[in-house]
């Protein structure tokens, strides 16, 4: 049963090869449907296509569907393609002639677009508040653990002093960077495409500054053209959004497996929260953060996935853009399950509070020995020889204390102003 039946069925393996994931992935897309059509059709009646009484009766129609929908029972059926199809017929079979006059001036290309424009917006917010949230553990964190030293690297050599504190923060710091990213995204999402019909207007004068703030959008595609163009370039900007946390996250996950390695032994998990081996029965493997740095890993290739399925597509709608549903709704999904398990597991990481005792950091205060011969009043490079030569004749001895107190240092991380601007973006988001 299709929307564009004119007597004769397709064939099966074009239909399956067509509809691809669509009776699946759509259910995603059903509310956001529903909710498109309702600001359709009290436009429609307010430029008199509709009846007063018509529209009391396919709102209602569609408010029951919308209950379906939020209790989990809404499907597609077989022989449907896509949720538009199945929103309609379910209209067309409750109402008859009534349902069947919902969709004037507007097609199935100008759904799927507003359903995704509401669907990405409402996303980028779950994506911004699990941001947050992860934001507001590591700030935590590097409040906590401020005091506790850490060997700095360069070159994954032993370079110089640094913190648990800077280190939790320095990742907190870097999402509110990735939050620029998300904000952007969610400016792009947040703009109405419903009025573009195929991708060229209707001759119906349809309002679309009142569909605009009937579904609360900022703003809106104007260019009917343009408005159709903006399938793929909403998910090119939310996969680069997603993409940059996802480059902080996977960081952040390998810093840990390399941590827990005994070669560094800096933080330990408890036991449940590590994975064992089948043969060998010592061990307690960071499995969490290779799944998270590996999905990570992943997600940063989506950009280049969208940028490929769009490439070079003429302009107006082509059948290729359902492909980005495959892409963008899992990506989604897993960002979000990557922030949420950062969020759990960091709070239980237990930190080594000794790891500078170890004679092997003695070279990390090397820096602080010059700093103190030139506050004494020797120039820097003859301080940086006198130290460089008592390391090379194994006669130098670290006084293990640090005097890092400009801003952003160990002493004084400026964890406040981090909080103030990842705050300020995110508020954007009116979460
Ligand atoms: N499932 C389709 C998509 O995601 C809906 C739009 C279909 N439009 C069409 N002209 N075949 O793109």
């Amino acid at each position: 049963m299709k929307l564009w039946s004119k007597g004769f069925e397709p064939d099966k393996m074009i239909e399956n090869f067509t509809v691809g994931r669509d009776r699946e992935l759509d259910l995603q897309l059903a509310r956001y449907d529903v909710e498109g059509s309702m600001a359709h059709i009290r436009m429609l009646e307010s430029i008199g296509l509709l009846k007063r009484e018509e529209l009391d009766v396919l709102l209602e129609a569609l408010a029951d569907i919308a209950a379906v929908i939020e209790r989990g029972e809404f499907t597609i059926e077989d022989g449907v393609e896509d949720v538009h199809s199945q929103v309609e017929f379910m209209l067309t079979a409750r109402l008859g002639d009534i349902g069947k006059k919902i969709h004037s001036g507007r097609s199935r290309n100008d759904q799927v677009l507003v359903d995704l424009k509401l669907f990405m917006r409402d996303k980028l917010r779950d994506i911004a508040s699990a941001t947050g949230r992860l934001f507001d553990t590591l700030i935590s964190l590097s409040d906590k653990h401020r005091d506790v030293l850490m060997p700095g690297y360069t070159h994954l050599q032993v370079a110089m002093p640094s913190s648990f504190g800077l280190w939790f923060g320095a990742y907190a710091e870097s999402l509110a960077d990735d939050m620029q990213m998300l904000l952007a995204a969610y400016n792009v999402a947040n703009q109405n495409p419903l009025g573009s019909a195929a991708g060229y207007g209707s001759s119906f004068p349809l309002d679309r500054e009142m569909t605009t703030r009937l579904l609360g959008f900022a703003d809106l595609h104007y260019n009917v053209v343009a408005a159709q163009m903006s399938r793929g370039k909403t998910e090119r900007a939310a996969s680069m959004a997603i993409a940059s946390i996802a480059s902080t996250l996977g960081r952040l996950a390998m810093d840990v497996c390399m941590w827990m390695c005994q070669n560094f032994g800096f933080v330990t998990f408890p036991d449940e929260l590590t994975t064992g081996s089948s043969i060998m029965p010592h061990k307690k493997n960071p499995d969490v953060f290779e799944i998270m740095r590996g999905k990570c890993n992943r997600l940063q290739s989506v950009p280049n996935e969208i940028a490929l399925l769009t490439a070079n597509l003429p302009l107006g709608y082509n059948r290729d853009l359902q492909l980005l549903k495959d892409i963008i709704f899992p990506a989604v999904s897993e960002i979000i399950e990557c922030l949420d398990m950062a969020t759990f597991m960091l709070p239980q990481m237990k930190v080594r509070a000794d790891i500078l005792d170890d004679p092997r950091y003695d070279y990390l205060f090397t820096v602080e020995e010059v700093n103190r011969l030139v506050l004494d009043g020797m120039p820097f490079r003859e301080a940086y020889k006198k130290v460089g030569q008592e390391v090379q004749q194994g006669t130098y001895s670290p006084v293990k204390e640090v005097h890092h107190t400009h801003l952003g240092s160990i002493s004084n991380p400026a964890n406040d102003r981090i909080s103030a601007k990842f705050h300020n973006i995110l508020k954007n988001f009116e979460l």
